[in-house]
């Protein structure tokens, strides 16, 4: 007979919440055996490959196919004159615009979609995309919000100027939206009255996701069933489902959506793009599947860019350093069309996140979309809607009013952080602060580093160059972040109409072993392994008896997707509740078994035990196999839930970053000596994954921060559109990180749990950059724009006179 394991031993039998579970999707990732879109292939595929401007302002004069008609293996090519019978050359953006599907006239972006070859494989495609013909007629080109703003040059001269957007008035024909939140005339009075004011304009360029896969769909039609199959690299395949249902006309149960593995997403997968629209139509028109698959430079250059917000900032405190106002104006760069992946009420996102993590009693923040000359589709890349612009405005400003105030950063900070005391706390700009614990956090990273110890080592360093002793002088980047991830409660929340609660559909075979279906969709943060967990520990069946399954529209719940961290928010905390569902009927069949009432039953680890009489017991297994075999009175046969949960609030992980940096005035280059990152997400479900969240997200944030951009000429013309000339960091750049944590529950979700996926590239950019900015503070810098690539660096050294 088997020796009866202890308490413990049965719950690290279970590989629960809390363990270092080891990632179950590597097996088949390190092994050259995942399934990515184009990895894909069905009988009789064509295959797609676009047209694309590379003007970033013209007018389409004339198309002509002929050429490339004539290629052997050409089987289409596709207009936006083929298009408009169907209604399909225009399509709907996400932001409650519209956005040409191929050009209608003219063209406002650079590498913008004109025309659709379709061919028996991909090479004849590319071959016939340099035959078509297309006569462009130039216009001036717009590249800057604020001079957009001032034109007579009109760029959407599809719109109205004078009709309202989709949120409100337009102020100009290149004008899109104001969004304004909080109270400008009590901010503007508390600024007027302060002791001291910092006013800064904070640039955060525009950059990209650039996930390792670009982006790419299978569209398969079977005319007979009238059944549509799409494959693609989608972060929320439900939403694509009803998208194509309603420009389709097809009805929903015809349509599966299926997100096979993806290779990264960051943001970059949420939209929706002309390739999905152009392969659906394609597959309808030849009858047999499709393929589109982006190669890196159109990934670049056309596809959800980041960022791009102008950000004109002015913060007031006392001399003491109580800050007691903060004002910001955004000039946001929205591109060609409106397609930025926001909820519906939040057309700059969660912008109005920017207090951060401080007391500030009064503050406006007022947001100006621009239509420009640039491709569509702002998303957030890697943070949830726009948190990381706030992160990185309020740092810069906490930065700038230090130097106002002639105080420590660290200092500044401490005193106006949002008390322990204080939570749940009430934000100026509307946010309600679930949770936490700044002071501890703050502390525990200050100590870990030698914060004094580094001061007064850099106050050495200052003196050391000034006698020329040295050409390197040294940065400490502080950080103090507060996320809201969790997207999000369903009356706030909504992306085109549909509500943002998340799903888990559970199923307990009679063997004791499970299969989950959720709404969201693992890009490579291991939900296989996490999600498993936490069922391990709420129904007492061990995770590795779990199977996890995304992606699939025809089997999973209905959900919104994975993007802004907010899996684990919502979908995980659906999770957790479906699994209480599973044991709220489980305890009603152990009571039946062990001959006792439902209330003297307790959940043990992996047991119903009778209350008082541990060694009476039924395990999960057994309750399992009873579900499926005993006639249980009142009790129907099975073991299955499902759990639909729209979150009461968001979750508000935070942390304390400090980043040490050698820069060597001379030459630009950045040294990463050290960089110290602790976060809290609340209950930890997987502290492995957590770290290798933080160490990704780093990771993304150091290339921002250093070098990663999306660059214009004035003509328009991508100056970035390879990887030779975008900086994706490699083993070579990335420094040792020292990663930490405390831990502060969220009060609300049923785990504790809050997102961490985003944390460290919102609280990594601005300690980076904080950093390089640090490191010249004693010459006087108040605020130099990122990317902090080696040029710009020396060029601040120059401007500020230390080249001699
Ligand atoms: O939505 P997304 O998956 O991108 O982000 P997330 O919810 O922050 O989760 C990223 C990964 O970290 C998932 O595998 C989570 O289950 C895991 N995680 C965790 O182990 N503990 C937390 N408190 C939060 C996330």
């Amino acid at each position: 007979m088997n020796k009866e394991l202890s308490r413990e031993e049965r719950t690290d039998a279970l590989g629960g919440m809390g363990c270092k579970r080891k990632r179950v999707e590597d097996a088949r990732f390190t092994q050259g055996k995942g399934n990515y879109v184009d990895d894909i292939k069905l009988p009789g595929m064509l295959h797609g490959d676009f047209v694309r401007s590379p003007y970033a302002h013209a007018r389409v004069v004339s198309i002509n196919t002929d050429a490339a008609m004539a290629l052997d293996g050409v089987i289409a090519v596709l207009t936006a004159a083929d298009l408009a019978p169907l209604g399909l050359h225009w399509m709907p953006t996400l932001a409650g615009d519209k956005q040409m599907v191929l050009a209608d006239g003219k063209v406002l972006f650079q590498g913008q979609e004109v025309a659709f070859v379709v061919a028996k494989d991909r090479y004849i495609a590319a071959d016939a995309v340099e035959l078509v013909e297309v006569e462009y007629e130039e216009l001036p080109v717009l590249t800057d919000p604020f001079a957009a703003l001032e034109s007579d040059v009109v760029l959407r001269e599809d719109l109205d100027p004078t009709a309202d957007g989709a949120h409100g008035p337009r102020k100009h024909h290149n004008h899109i939206f104001t969004w304004e939140v909080g109270e400008k005339d009590a901010t503007e009075q508390v600024l007027d009255e302060a002791d001291v004011v910092a006013e800064e304009m904070v640039y955060y360029h525009r950059t990209h996701p650039c996930p390792l896969e670009t982006c790419g769909c299978v569209a398969s039609m079977d005319k007979v069933n009238g059944k549509l199959t799409l494959h693609g690299t989608f972060q929320a395949p439900h939403a694509i489902r009803t998208v194509v249902s309603l420009i389709s006309g097809i009805e929903e149960h015809n349509i599966r959506v299926i997100s096979p593995d993806i290779g990264g997403g960051f943001g970059n997968k949420v939209g929706a793009y002309p390739g999905y629209v152009c392969s659906v139509v394609a597959s309808i028109v030849t009858g047999v599947p499709v393929k589109w698959v982006e190669d890196r430079m159109e990934n670049l250059m056309t596809t959800a860019f980041a960022r791009d917000y102008w950000m004109k900032g002015k913060i007031s405190a006392t001399k003491e350093g109580k800050i007691t106002g903060l004002w910001c104006h955004t000039t946001a760069d929205h591109g060609g069309f409106d397609a930025c992946a926001d909820p519906t009420k939040f057309p700059a996102g969660f912008m109005n996140i920017c207090t951060g993590s401080y007391d500030i009693p009064t503050a406006y923040l007022a947001v100006d979309g621009v239509y420009t000359n640039k491709a569509p589709g702002g998303v957030s890349y890697r943070c949830s809607f726009r948190v990381t612009e706030a992160a990185y405005f309020i740092e810069r400003m906490i930065e700038v009013l230090a130097i106002e105030l002639n105080m420590d950063a660290a200092e500044l900070r401490r005193i106006n952080f949002i008390r322990k005391d204080q939570f749940p706390y009430q934000s100026a700009l509307g946010w309600e602060y679930d949770s936490g614990d700044y002071h501890t956090a703050w502390d525990k990273a200050l100590k870990a580093v030698d914060y004094d110890g580094l001061r007064a080592e850099q106050a050495q360093r200052v003196e050391d160059f000034k006698a020329g002793k040295t050409r390197k002088l040294m940065g400490i980047g502080l950080t103090h972040f507060t996320e809201i991830v969790g997207a999000g409660p369903v009356k706030n929340c909504d992306i085109l109409g549909l509500g943002m609660f998340d799903s888990c559909e559970i199923r307990i075979h009679p063997t004791g072993s499970a299969i989950a279906r959720l709404g969201t969709i693992s890009q490579g943060q291991g939900h296989a392994t996490t999600f498993a967990q936490i069922l391990a520990t709420e129904i007492g069946l061990p995770a590795d008896s779990i199977t996890i399954e995304e992606g699939d529209t025809d089997t999973a719940p209905y959900g919104l997707g994975t993007y802004g961290s907010r899996s684990t928010p919502v979908a995980g905390a659906a999770t957790a509740m479906a699994g209480r569902k599973i044991r709220a009927k489980a305890q009603m069949i152990a009571a039946y078994l062990l001959e006792v009432h439902d209330d003297d039953v307790e959940f043990d680890v992996d047991r119903f035990v009778v209350k008082g009489a541990p060694e009476k017991f039924k395990t999960m297994k057994e309750i399992a196999f009873a579900a499926y075999n005993q006639a249980i009175p009142g009790i129907e046969p099975g073991l299955e839930a499902v759990s639909y949960y729209d979150p009461p609030n968001m979750t508000y992980p935070f942390g304390a970053y400090i980043c040490v940096m050698d820069i060597d005035v001379d030459t630009g280059e950045t040294d990463i000596r050290r960089f110290y990152a602790l976060d809290d997400c609340g209950t930890r479900i997987n502290p492995m994954i957590i770290e290798g969240q933080v160490h990704g997200g780093l990771t993304e944030a150091l290339a921002v921060a250093l070098g990663q951009e999306i660059a214009y000429d004035d003509m328009g013309n991508v100056k970035t559109g390879t990887l030779m000339d975008f900086f994706l960091p490699t083993a070579w750049e990335v420094p040792n990180y020292e990663t930490d944590h405390t831990v502060t529950p969220s009060p609300h979700h049923p785990i504790g749990a809050k997102g961490v996926g985003e944390s460290p590239h919102v609280g990594g950019v601005p300690c980076f950059s904080n950093a390089v900015n640090d490191a010249f503070r004693a010459f006087g810098l108040r605020h130099t724009h990122m990317p902090h690539d080696h040029w710009r660096i020396w060029k601040t050294a120059n401007d500020l006179g230390l080249h001699g």
